[in-house]
């Protein structure tokens, strides 16, 4: 997979998956700049550090984005043991503002990939809902339905994932139809990252082993990253509005 020329802006680059995406794309070619609230401990051409859970935050930012940007990948993300407000401004509102923000500096054939899970395999128990979500223009508006519709707090991580892969599929049709961009979303399983305790905390012990004796172990973060370039990759042209598991098998599992 070879992404030299490419520009590629990743955002949650400080840890886990978005640090492996960031080393796989660089050695692939790529130019990569990095977007995280912490500081980053990796090789980058770029980086920029924002609170993608702020609007106002991220409006002061995006003068100093590249010109042309040919992917951007959403890695940034929240767990479940977080207040379900930051929750839906990181995992939700934050992304979709940032996207939305720089589609106008990505050139036709660029690719968007945004980071779901498998635990938002149930969006379509919710659709309406998440279609209605999906409908509001703006981060304000987003959170002012959100205040008329609450989502509860124990199942916020799910609900906001379910949301992204609706909203994916949504807004990737005229996209791809108007401006030749694609947009994807990934679901992986659990993966080895710092993060993969709270998901223990917010699932509970239950539930983690009956998935335990249905998978063959946890991804290791650059698992992940191969197939996410992929979707970057201009063998992927033809791929879009897709929600793509990345989880050793374990979604199939719940057929
Ligand atoms: N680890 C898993 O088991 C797993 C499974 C499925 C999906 N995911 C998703 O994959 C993505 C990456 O997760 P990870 O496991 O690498 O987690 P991680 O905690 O290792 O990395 C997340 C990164 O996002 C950054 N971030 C969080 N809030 C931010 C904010 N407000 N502004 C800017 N940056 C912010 C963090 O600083 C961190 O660098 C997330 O969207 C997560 O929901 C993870």
């Amino acid at each position: 997979m070879n992404l030299s020329g490419k520009t590629i802006v990743i955002t949650g680059v400080s840890s886990g998956i978005g640090g492996e995406v960031a080393r796989l794309a660089r050695f692939r070619g790529a130019s990569v700049i990095g977007v995280d609230r912490n500081d980053a401990m990796l090789s980058l051409d770029g980086f920029i550090k924002i609170d993608l859970s702020n609007p106002t935050a991220i409006d002061a930012t995006i003068s100093k984005f590249p010109t042309r940007i040919d992917a951007l990948i959403n890695a940034a993300g929240v767990p479940g043991t977080a207040d379900k407000d930051l929750v839906a401004r990181v995992n939700y509102l934050g992304l979709r503002h940032l996207t939305e923000s720089l589609i106008d500096r990505m050139p036709k054939g660029a690719s968007i990939v945004n980071f779901a899970s498998i635990l938002g395999g149930e969006w379509p128990k919710r659709v309406e809902q998440h279609k209605k979500l999906a409908a509001t223009t703006s981060f304000a508006e987003g959170q002012a339905w959100l205040s008329d519709f609450p989502v509860p707090q124990e199942t916020c991580y799910q609900y906001f994932k379910e949301a992204l892969i609706v909203w994916t599929m949504m807004r990737s049709n005229a996209l791809f139809m108007k401006r030749d961009i694609r947009m994807n979303s990934v679901a992986p399983g659990p993966v080895f990252t710092p993060i993969l305790g709270d998901f223990v905390t917010m699932l509970g012990q239950e539930r983690v082993q009956a998935d335990a004796g249905k998978m063959k172990r946890p991804a290791l973060a650059d698992e992940i990253a191969g197939p996410v370039l992929f979707l970057c990759s201009d063998d992927a042209r033809w791929v879009s509005g897709i929600n793509l598991p990345i989880d050793g098998g374990l979604a199939a599992v719940y057929v």
